[in-house]
């Protein structure tokens, strides 16, 4: 199978990995790729949303299977495209269609979808510049904090988490009525605040059957402690200790079955993955968001962990048997420790030299932000690589991983050598 992979994150290389090793995958290409994707296939420079580039190269280079890892292209109909396309359409797209895709791009569509289907969630109401007061009345019967949710894609940063009344209604206004965040906030979702512990459970379906994937929790700010600014991801353990069978039993049986009974009783195709991100306070579980990708740096730890061919899985997906395949899991735990660029999540420089990659010795380093140029790997964004290892436990997964981070150099690094604090 020939098998073309959008992205260039530590997703992608996790994917790009595992892909790799099968024995049904004859030729890997990555559009556009990192450094890590490189070793393990071919690298193409096509950006993640120049569908018609994406066609060309798919033609050219005989392509069976596209993974599409980020959520912009799905969001922007990658699928449908291909779908719709008479030349393209034999190629199976792991990915949902442009309405599945809504489930991440706008959270006013996620709320109604889980109130439909009777999935837990925070109370909410939705506002648009023409309902302003609405808003206003609605926060002041919640009480503080107070959260605010852009409705649309606003790479990561469109939720505000406000403590005090008066601020939150001006930050309505502002993303509303004066575009805060363009477009993406012309519809604001106000919600309920929920305290309690997060993690991430993923799920892979075919829009009928699904598989529950290991779950993961991840750590989001820059700071140890979980302290200073938001980041895409610091780290990640999987699985979550606390989520035993019993707990993963109550997430399906809630949340799981009604979100793949709703998709298909509305008609909604979905081939891919769905992240589902929870808060769990005492017994009760809820939803607050819905990804349709998987996480990074979940991916890193969650990839790992599965043992049966992905490829195998991905193809059940295009041809119908998705629902006879057996998803093995690793019993161990993995742990991924994130290095970054100094400065991170704010202004950064690229284009530091990484030395001691060859040095690293019981852990897999997954490329998020570099690029290969001639003989040297060069930092390229601002998350730079994943480390990931396994062990028996937490402690013993993490310990690994520090080593190798350690052994690992470029001018600015920085990692959390806390990953995991709260569940150790
Ligand atoms: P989202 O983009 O929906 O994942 O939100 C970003 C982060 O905001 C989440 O990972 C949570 O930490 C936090 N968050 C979102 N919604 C809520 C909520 N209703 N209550 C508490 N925290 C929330
Ligand atoms: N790690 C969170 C995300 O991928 O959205």
């Amino acid at each position: 199978m020939n098998v073309l992979i959008l992205g260039s994150g530590g997703r992608e290389h996790a994917f790009a990995w595992k892909v790799s090793q099968s024995s049904l995958c004859k030729k890997l290409l990555v559009a556009p790729g990192n450094a890590g994707t490189n070793e393990l296939g071919t690298n193409v420079e096509i950006g993640v949303n120049d569908f018609e580039s994406i066609k060309k190269l798919a033609l050219e280079e005989d392509i069976d299977m596209l993974i599409v890892g980020p959520e912009d292209p799905l969001v922007n109909g990658i699928f449908d495209f291909f779908n719709g396309d008479e030349s393209l359409k034999h190629i199976t797209v792991i990915g949902p269609s442009k309405q599945g895709a809504k489930l991440e791009g706008s959270k006013e569509f996620a709320k109604e979808f889980m109130q439909r289907h009777d999935i837990p969630t925070a109370k909410y109401q939705a506002f648009t510049k023409d309902n302003l007061e609405e808003g206003y009345a609605f926060l002041e019967s919640l009480n503080a904090p107070y959260v605010l949710k852009a409705d649309g894609l606003a790479a990561g940063k469109g939720v505000l988490i406000l403590e005090n009344l008066e601020e939150a209604k001006k930050q309505l206004k502002a993303m509303v009525a004066d575009a805060k965040f363009g477009k993406a906030s012309s519809t604001v979702v106000v919600e309920e605040f929920l305290s309690g512990i997060e993690l991430s459970v993923f799920v892979l379906t075919d829009g009928t059957s699904y598989k529950i994937l290991p779950s993961a929790k991840d750590y989001k700010r820059i700071g140890e402690g979980d302290t200073g600014l938001n980041t895409g991801g610091m780290g990640a353990i999987s699985p979550v200790p606390f989520a035993d069978r019993f707990f993963i039993e109550k997430v399906e049986t809630e949340i799981i079955k009604p979100t793949i009974h709703g998709l298909k009783e509305e008609g909604i195709v979905y081939h891919g993955f769905i992240f589902i991100g929870l808060i769990v306070s005492g017994n009760d579980v809820k939803v607050i968001e819905y990804n349709v990708r998987m996480g990074d740096p979940e991916t890193e730890v969650v990839i790992p962990r599965i043992k049966s061919d992905l490829l195998h899985l991905f193809q059940g997906i295009g041809d119908g048997t998705f629902s006879e395949k057996d998803l093995h899991i690793d019993e161990d735990t993995a742990a991924t420790v994130m290095l970054v660029s100094g400065g991170y999540p704010e202004k950064y420089e690229k284009r530091k030299v990484i030395a001691g990659l060859d040095d690293v010795e019981g852990s897999i380093v997954f490329h998020a932000g570099t690029k290969q140029e001639e003989d040297a790997v060069l930092t390229n964004g601002g998350r730079v690589l994943a480390v990931t290892s396994f062990g028996e436990n937490i402690e013993d997964a993490l310990n690994k991983s520090f080593v190798n981070a350690e052994k690992i150099n470029f001018e600015g690094k920085y990692y959390r050598k806390d990953i995991g604090f709260d569940l150790r």
